[in-house]
């Protein structure tokens, strides 16, 4: 496995929209591990392939529960809504608010290239249309409520507390 650069807003490959897995190949799961390196490396909850610079509909997820990958995923059924900050691998240092649904189904292939169907609700539900949007060149702050801020940086004494719990 290796870690792959992980392309940032301005780069042009993160406005373009990825094409279909038509078959697993050595190449596609040579990628699909690498993501997996490159999101758990940076601390990310999830990664699309146009992010390390492939144009392919491929995701990785880990939204805390252990790894999800999705080929040619297709999301449907929006249901409610959440708000909250979110942010991206491709846009270092920064959130926005953005309202997502609460819960999204989405069927998609697994690495065996088999359908999968997931039920997703809250963190998954808003890291799967996250992620899906990347597929079609669409970036969070494309449709974030507000403005892109920085994310604060904890001072030493919360650091502490933080390295406690
Ligand atoms: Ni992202």
């Amino acid at each position: 496995m290796a870690l792959r650069n992980v392309r940032e807003m301005g780069d042009d490959i993160l406005r373009k929209k990825s094409k279909p897995v038509k078959q697993m190949t050595e190449r596609i799961q040579t990628m699909i591990d690498d993501m997996y390196e490159t999101m758990y490396e940076t601390q990310g909850v999830g990664l699309a392939a146009p992010q390390i610079g492939v144009l392919r509909r491929v995701v990785v997820m880990d939204c805390g529960e252990g790894p999800i990958t999705l080929i040619n995923p297709v999301v449907s059924n929006p249901q409610g809504e959440q708000t909250g900050d979110e942010g991206c691998l491709s846009i270092p240092g920064k959130v926005a608010k953005v309202t997502r649904p609460m819960t999204v189904e989405c069927d998609a292939l697994d690495e065996n290239m088999e359908p999968i169907h997931i039920e997703a609700e809250g963190l998954l539900a808003r890291c799967i249309c996250h992620e899906c949007d990347h597929l079609d060149g669409i970036l969070y702050p494309d449709v974030a409520d507000g403005p892109l801020m920085d994310v604060a940086p904890m001072d030493e004494d919360e650091y502490e507390e933080y390295e406690e719990e």
